[in-house]
C-alpha cells in the first residue's frame, strides 16, 4: 500500500541523561544514560506508523553507526525510509537531560538534517498522500518546497513549528493547512504575526495580562481561537503540555482535556501529538476533532515511556487506553 502519511525531516540520535535535578550552570551531577532514535521528524513518523497509518519518513543521515542505527530501527518498526545519506554531515545528534518529574533539556547539534535540499526528495510520495508534515530541524526552504507541492497536489499540510528558531519564515504559513505549536511556539508565532500582534495590542487582550507559557491556556477560549484565526492558517492546534490541546477550526473551537497519567519522561510528548493527529486523520477520514482526540492519547502514552521514538505507544494500546478511558 502506498503510504497514506508522509513525514519529511529530521532524524537524530538522542543521547539522553536522567538525572533527579538539572544541573545548575557550573555542576555536575550523576544519572543513568539512556540512547535512543530521535529527532522530531522520525519520532512523528514512527508516531503515525505504530498509531496503524502507512508512513513514509524522509530525512538525512551522515556515513556513519548513528546514520545506520537508524535504518535499522526504521525497519525493524515497518516504518519505511527514505534516508538521503550525507559525505561530509554527521548524523543529527541532540543531548537531552531529563529530571524526576519527567521534564526535560534539549541541545540539537542538527548535522545532516540541514543538508536536505529540495532535489533530495522524490516527488511521488508527496502527491501520493493523504497528510504531509513538516517540522522545523530542517532547512525552511525545503521545508517550503515540500508544504507547496503536497498542498498543491490536494494533501493536508502539517507543519509543527518546532523548535521555533530565530530565523522562523513566517510564508511557510501560506502552505500550511493543520498548524500544530505548544506553548511557547504559538506566543511566538502569536508576536510575529502581524495580525496577531495588532489583536493582542487591543484592550481586550491587554486587560487580560500579558500572555505567557504558563498562563495561555487559562485564556479564555474565545479570545484564543481569534488569536488562532488571526495566525490565518485553516487549522490551528496548540498542545498545551499536561493541560490537554485547544483546537481551532474556521467556525468551531473546543478544548480536549488531558488524560491523567504517571508522567516519566515528556521528550517527544509534541511529536507523538503530531504523529498520533496525522495518523488519526487517515483513520477518521480527515474528521480534525477525532484525529486530535486520539492524538491526545498517543501523547498521554509517550510520555509513560522513557525515550521518544521508542516511547510511541501501538494501534493497539492506543485503542485499549481510549476504551478504559470512555469506560471509567
Ligand atoms: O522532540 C523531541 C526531539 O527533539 C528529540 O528526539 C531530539 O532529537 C530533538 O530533536
Amino acid at each position: 500500500m502506498k503510504p497514506r502519511v508522509v513525514v519529511v525531516g529530521s532524524f537524530s540520535q538522542d543521547l539522553a541523561f536522567f538525572a533527579t535535578n538539572f544541573p545548575r550552570p557550573g555542576e555536575t551531577v550523576f544519572g543513568d544514560f539512556r540512547p535512543g532514535p530521535g529527532g522530531k521528524g522520525f519520532n512523528q513518523a514512527v508516531a503515525a506508523t505504530r498509531a496503524g497509518a502507512p508512513t513514509l519518513f524522509i530525512g538525512a543521515v551522515g556515513r556513519d553507526a548513528f546514520g545506520a542505527g537508524a535504518k535499522k530501527f526504521s525497519h525493524a518498526n515497518g516504518l519505511r525510509s527514505h534516508f538521503v545519506e550525507k559525505k561530509k554531515e554527521p548524523t543529527g545528534t541532540a543531548v537531552i537531560c531529563v529530571n524526576a518529574s519527567g521534564q526535560n533539556h534539549i541541545v540539537v547539534a542538527p548535522g545532516a538534517n540541514l543538508a536536505l535540499h529540495k532535489q533530495d526528495i522524490p516527488d511521488e510520495p508527496l502527491r501520493d498522500a493523504h497528510v504531509v508534515v513538516c517540522q522545523c530541524e530542517s532547512d525552511f526552504r525545503t521545508v517550503a518546497h515540500v508544504l507547496k507541492t503536497a498542498r498543491a497536489a490536494g494533501a493536508v499540510t502539517v507543519l509543527n513549528p518546532a523548535p521555533m528558531r530565530p530565523e522562523f519564515d513566517f510564508k511557510l504559513l501560506r502552505h500550511t493547512e493543520v498548524l500544530v505549536p505548544n506553548e511557547m511556539e504559538f506566543l511566538a508565532l502569536a508576536r510575529g504575526v502581524p495580525a496577531t500582534a495588532a489583536l493582542l495590542r487591543t484592550a481586550a487582550y491587554r486587560e487580560a495580562g500579558e500572555l505567557n507559557y504558563s498562563n495561555l491556556a487559562s485564556l479564555k477560549a474565545d479570545a484564543f481561537h481569534r488569536l488562532c484565526r488571526a495566525l490565518g492558517v485553516p487549522i490551528v492546534i496548540v498542545t498545551l503540555g499536561a493541560k490537554g490541546c485547544f483546537v481551532s477550526q474556521p467556525d468551531v473551537y473546543t478544548r480536549i482535556n488531558p488524560h491523567d497519567v504517571d508522567a516519566l519522561d515528556t521528550t517527544g510528548a509534541g511529536d507523538a501529538f503530531v504523529g498520533g493527529f496525522a495518523a488519526g486523520l487517515v483513520r477518521f477520514n480527515r474528521n480534525v476533532f477525532e484525529a486530535a482526540h486520539f492524538a491526545n492519547a498517543v501523547a498521554a502514552l509517550s510520555v509513560t515511556q522513557p525515550g521518544t521514538a521508542a516511547a510511541m505507544p501501538t494501534a493497539r494500546e492506543i485503542t485499549r487506553f481510549l476504551k478504559k478511558r470512555d469506560h471509567a
